[in-house]
């Protein structure tokens, strides 16, 4: 039984917003919502139309990291407004494309802006990422743009990503990835800002290093095929969502982007795409 009513705070916000015509939210988040990538963070303008293009790169750019173009069966975890799934649509043909949402009013977003074309067929399903209604071996790549951090448990996220991979399978993440060192200040930061996290973020797990992550995918049959740094690039997108946020009167938010800005200008955490594949076993006779 999928509990549909797991709805995260800023959400409500874009929502509203969407719903009022606010035409710099919408072009800003209507399509994605993570971070942008900018290959030059010195070229960026500052504009939402700039931070909506450097989106769509970071969005690409986990795909890729996917290997996207090898596999025909591509599940995107935690879709948003489905952009991730438009930008597949956009640049492939005659996939297979599902995008998995625990929230139902975002679903019929993606539903109503993501129309299949190319020969691709789309999917949108209501489902915990960490409680995934496919069979075994259902796909070729498993995505989870910028959302694991709110799933309930890596370690079942993980599982359920290998067991509906078939052999050879990808799995494409980026996530907000701490150093030791700031997971020391992060339990003491912990007591004044946690509470603020979860009424603005909501649910947000941010503790896990990447020796973590080594060793997830080590207990669940995965090796780390590609590891990358971006949290430079990720940089420019701080001042144009904070001041959206201040634009759409929601301070409390602003504040602990501010707070996330200055951890990643700090260097105590880093923002990394990670994939993985599926470790094949082979049998001698
Ligand atoms: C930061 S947004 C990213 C959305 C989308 N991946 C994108 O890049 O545009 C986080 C997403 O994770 C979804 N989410 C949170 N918990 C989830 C869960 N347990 N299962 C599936 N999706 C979840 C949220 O509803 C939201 O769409």
């Amino acid at each position: 039984m999928v509990k549909t009513n797991v709805q995260l705070p800023y959400f409500d916000g874009l929502l509203a917003e969407f719903g009022k015509g606010n035409e710099q939210a919408i072009t800003a988040f209507g399509r994605h919502v993570h971070w942008g990538y900018w290959d030059n963070p010195n070229a960026a303008d500052g504009t939402v139309a700039d931070f909506a293009a450097a989106a769509e790169s970071l969005c690409r750019r986990v795909c890729d990291a996917g290997g996207v173009d090898a596999g025909s069966r591509i599940l995107d975890c935690g879709c948003g407004f489905g952009g991730t799934i438009a930008s597949l649509n956009d640049r492939f043909s005659h996939k297979q494309l599902v995008g998995l949402n625990i929230d139902d009013r975002q679903l019929a977003r993606a539903r109503e802006q993501v129309q299949p074309s190319n020969g691709n067929q789309i999917y949108f399903i209501l489902a915990d990422a960490c409680e995934m209604p496919f069979e075994d071996n259902s796909f070729d790549v498993v995505l989870a743009v910028e959302c694991i951090f709110h799933f309930p448990s890596r370690e079942r996220f993980f599982q359920e990503a290998r067991r509906v991979l078939a052999s050879g399978g990808r799995l494409a993440i980026c996530d907000f990835v701490p150093l030791p060192v700031h997971l020391f200040f992060s339990r003491l930061a912990d007591i004044f800002i946690k509470s603020a996290v979860a009424s603005t973020y909501g649910p947000f797990n941010s503790n896990f290093t990447l020796s973590k992550y080594r060793s997830l995918a080590a207990t669940t049959q995965f090796s780390l095929r590609h590891s990358e740094d971006i949290t430079a690039n990720t940089l420019p997108t701080y001042p144009v969502v904070r001041r959206l946020q201040r634009q759409m009167g929601d301070m409390a938010t602003e504040r602990v982007t501010a707070m996330a800005e200055l951890i990643n200008r700090l260097g105590l955490s880093r923002y990394l795409i990670l994939s993985f594949e599926v470790v094949r076993y082979f049998c001698f006779r």
